[in-house]
């Protein structure tokens, strides 16, 4: 695995340090409330749960699933809900958990999808964010890390399922997906 990727972006360190600022940040918003963190499946994961160990709150997880890219190192604009959330989230604070924003278009998807069920409010954290492929105006209002166009596995996000459990995440070698 190790020897597919081109360069390290972001070490172990690097993300731990960037999840306790996310944390703290969290935890001063949300004082007396009691949030819902909806990870989106399956790149948010390991995002999320190391992410909650540093809100310092109650909070309640649920995970939402649509199509992903598959093998394509693009994304395709079209979703389809593959797992929906089985928390009732009426009148609750809901942060969308998103390991990436690339096009923008997942997001705005999730968005709206979410917005039909009435919650209190919606915000968004994503651990990365590649501001340059924005097709749709994106707010983002808690941002690990913002990155160039270059295609990032490790930590969770994948290239055809693969690299998710590489603990840094790096550039993967373009003749890999080339
Ligand atoms: P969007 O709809 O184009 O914003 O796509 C976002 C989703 O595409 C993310 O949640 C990731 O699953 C996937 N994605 C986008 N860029 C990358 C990348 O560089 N590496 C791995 N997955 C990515
Ligand atoms: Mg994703």
């Amino acid at each position: 695995m190790h020897s597919d990727i081109e360069y390290v972006l972001f070490s172990k360190e690097d993300i731990d340090n960037c999840l306790k600022q996310l944390g703290s940040r969290i935890t001063k918003d949300y004082q007396g409330k009691k949030p819902v963190f909806i990870c989106i499946l399956r790149g948010g994961a390991i995002f999320l749960s190391d992410l909650i160990r540093t809100v310092d709150l109650p909070v309640e997880i649920d995970f939402f699933s649509l199509s992903s890219y598959g093998k394509s190192t693009k994304s395709s604009g079209i979703v389809k809900i593959r797992k929906d959330i089985d928390t009732d989230i009426f009148n609750k604070h809901v942060v969308i958990v998103e390991d990436i924003i690339d096009s923008g278009l997942t997001l705005e998807y999730i968005i709206d999808y979410l917005h039909k069920h009435q919650p209190a409010s919606v915000k968004i954290c994503t651990l990365l964010d590649k501001p340059d492929a924005h097709k749709t105006e994106v707010k983002i209002d808690y941002l690990g890390f913002e990155i160039g166009n270059s295609f990032v596995v490790g930590y969770g996000l994948d290239y055809a399922e693969k690299y998710r459990n590489l603990p840094y995440i790096g550039v993967l070698k373009k003749e890999i997906y080339t």
